[in-house]
């Protein structure tokens, strides 16, 4: 198990990860009360591992449905009265078990019940754990817009148990997989490298493998939000492959692509997008579209409108002054985040890669 520790403008907390590292729950003291807020099918599989490792007896779990139509408002206010309802006061630790979904709601709870109560964030997608749980950024959806109201609320920790992966869908793991690829090229060679070796056929029951290449790129993330919380500009980064990736959920309306397979998308078009504006040798850029193809196949984009595709993209909520903050690799372990790229190459790359033109 490795404990790597995040800054944050309200002191340090640590993310723990891997085997075991739900027994550090434990070691959760000075609380009124501990309110579990997670999916009933989760709770189903994994809630009597967690109870018993956390050393909790008696769990009654918050339960909210499984899917992003559970990050809404009206789901927080009814987390927030069932909290109430039950007791729970300003000494009272809401601890969120389940994927990004319910981290985000979870967070966003915490942050503003009684105008913030401590949460633990715990884990169990491969998404979360190596990105969406690290960092205190809540959200819930309002309508269609994405992530619309939120807040910055760091957690009190992180609590990462690669075991829990192995009940994931062959699909669900490879979409988290494509964050990780995206990490990778963030970080540098060695992972690079490394990833290369071991994403060929990796399942979601190999969790001594998944603990390995969660732990890496996990501290990826730790690294990136511990030099900017609050997203003035290095985290930016993070938005690798997102702004193509955001067009193509939403010209699907969310129905195509799980989110990490929208991503996976997104990078290869940054990739050849970078290419295409002489920041990237193709060698180079050949070597991140083969990464990005190795985490698994994608559903297909052919058949989508580019024009479509292409119309959503100014709406990225990144953009600031109706700019686009592109983030273009300029080679493994180097990104350079610019407004600055002509339109017709952006419709460029698109063209490349829907053709399969490219490095397929
Ligand atoms: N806060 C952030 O910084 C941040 C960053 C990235 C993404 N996000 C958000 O994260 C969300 C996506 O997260 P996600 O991909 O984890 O989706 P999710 O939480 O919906 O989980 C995906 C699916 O897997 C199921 N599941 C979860 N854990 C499982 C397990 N161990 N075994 C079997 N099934 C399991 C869930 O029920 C769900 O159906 C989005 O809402 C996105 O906006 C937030
Ligand atoms: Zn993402």
């Amino acid at each position: 198990m490795k404990r790597l520790r995040v800054k944050s403008s309200t002191g340090e907390y640590d993310v723990m990860v891997g085997r075991g590292a739900w027994r550090t729950l434990r070691r959760l003291e000075g609380y009124t009360s501990i309110f579990v807020l997670t999916e009933p099918g989760l709770w189903e599989c994994w809630g009597s591992k967690l109870a018993r490792d956390a050393g909790w007896r008696l769990v009654r779990p918050l339960l909210v449905p499984a899917g992003e139509g559970s990050k809404s408002l009206a789901m927080a206010g009814r987390v927030a009265s069932e909290l109430s309802e039950r007791g729970a006061d300003r000494r009272s630790l809401l601890v969120a078990f389940g994927g990004g979904v319910v981290g985000d709601l979870g967070g966003f709870v915490a942050s503003t019940y009684m105008r913030g109560i401590d949460y633990v964030q715990v884990p169990t997608t491969v998404l979360a754990q190596v990105d969406s749980a690290i960092g205190g950024k809540t959200a819930v959806n309002v309508r269609a817009m994405k992530n619309l109201v939120g807040t910055f609320y760091p957690p009190s920790r992180v609590v990462s148990e690669p075991a829990v992966l192995a009940s994931l869908s062959a699909r669900a793991l490879q979409s988290g997989l494509y964050e990780v690829v995206k990490h990778a090229i963030l970080s540098g060679p060695a992972f690079f490298q490394y990833l290369g070796t071991e994403l060929a056929a990796l399942r979601p029951s190999q969790t001594g493998r998944l603990e390995a290449i969660v732990t890496r790129a996990a501290q990826v993330k730790v690294d990136v939000v511990s030099r900017d919380e609050h997203e003035s500009g290095l985290r930016r980064v993070l938005n690798l492959g997102h702004t193509y990736g955001h067009a193509l959920e939403e010209v699907t309306g969310y129905r195509r692509f799980l989110h990490g397979e929208a991503v996976g998308w997104g990078m290869l078009l940054v990739t050849r997008l970078a290419e295409l504006v002489g920041l990237l040798d193709p060698a180079e850029g050949e070597r991140i579209a083969g990464l990005v193809w190795q985490a698994g196949p994608l559903p297909p984009i052919h058949n989508l409108s580019a024009e479509k595709v292409l119309g959503l993209l100014p709406r990225d909520k990144k953009a600031v002054g109706g700019m686009i903050h592109w983030v273009l690799p300029e080679r493994i372990g180097k990104v350079r985040v610019t407004p600055d790229v002509p339109d017709t190459a952006v419709a460029a790359a698109f063209s490349d890669v829907q053709r399969g033109a490219w490095h397929e």
